[in-house]
């Protein structure tokens, strides 16, 4: 079937994603925020866990420190909201807490991972919702760059993980769509296909165009150069600690 034919707007949105760095100062309208919440409560939950908080942070002064802490100050200070999701268990710890129960299953790795995904889901279901409405968005993952800190500003209980903002807003400018991996590096059929999946010579091709031509930013490089850059040296080595002081076994 011509794919033009099965387009629709929600994939059309989609396909013309471009993470949002410049917003206008306007907040966003309650209705919208409440509209973008429901859509983020949408999304499948690993046997409906539902394993997540969201935390607006409202307060100025507030978020101004989560804003130093990520290093993506102008953005997340200007916007229409800027929300902190937070990997969450501690609701199921008071549960099985009141019935005098171990919480040593929401402690291991598997435990994490399905909080993790169920929140990382609950984010993606609004940043859809959110560009469907013709609002930027962009995932704030910085506020890892110190854990310990915005969990003690947020006030943030054991057994949970501040896993990244993600600030919303009216865009004042954008970017271009970024070219996204070959569909031949992305999927294999019936097993991992070492050579497909990993020939990144037309990638590499695509990206050095892009950083070289883009409006912003141009730079002499390909994905694979950003990659490698990207990945010298281990990064936030304190989440570790950070995971097993919230009491995570992470075993
Ligand atoms: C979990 C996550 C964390 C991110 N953290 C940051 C961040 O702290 N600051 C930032 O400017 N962009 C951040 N981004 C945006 C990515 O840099 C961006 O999605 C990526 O470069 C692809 O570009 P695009 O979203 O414009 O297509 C994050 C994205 C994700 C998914």
């Amino acid at each position: 079937m011509n794919e033009k034919k099965i387009m629709n707007q929600t994939i059309e949105k989609m396909l013309v994603h471009a993470s949002v760095r410049d917003f206008k100062a306007e907040p966003l309208p309650a209705q919208t925020k409440d509209l973008l919440l429901k859509a983020a409560q949408s999304g499948a939950s690993s046997n409906f866990i539902q394993a997540y908080s969201i935390i607006e942070v409202a307060d100025v002064n507030l978020r101004r420190e989560i804003a130093k802490i990520s290093g993506s100050d102008a953005y997340v200070n200007q916007t229409g909201v800027f929300y902190v999701f937070v990997a969450d268990w501690y609701r199921q710890a008071q549960i099985l807490r009141a019935e005098n129960k171990d919480v040593k299953a929401l402690r291991n790795m598997e435990a994490l991972t399905v909080a993790i995904v169920d929140t990382t889901i609950a984010a993606q279901n609004m940043t859809v919702a959110a560009e469907s409405m013709g609002l930027g968005i962009c995932y704030i993952g910085g506020i890892r760059n110190d854990t310990s800190k915005v969990a003690e500003l947020l006030n943030l209980p054991e057994l949970t993980l501040p896993l990244f903002g993600l600030t919303i807003g009216l865009p004042n400018s954008r970017n271009e769509v970024k070219p996204r991996l070959p569909k031949a590096n992305i999927l294999s059929v019936n097993g991992y296909n070492h050579e497909s999946l990993t020939d990144l010579s037309t990638y590499n091709e695509q990206t050095a165009e892009y950083y070289a031509n883009r409006s912003h930013h141009q730079k002499s490089t390909n994905w694979s150069q950003e990659m490698s850059d990207f990945l010298t040296n281990p990064r936030r080595e304190d989440l570790t600690d950070f995971l097993k002081k919230q009491g995570f076994t992470l075993d």
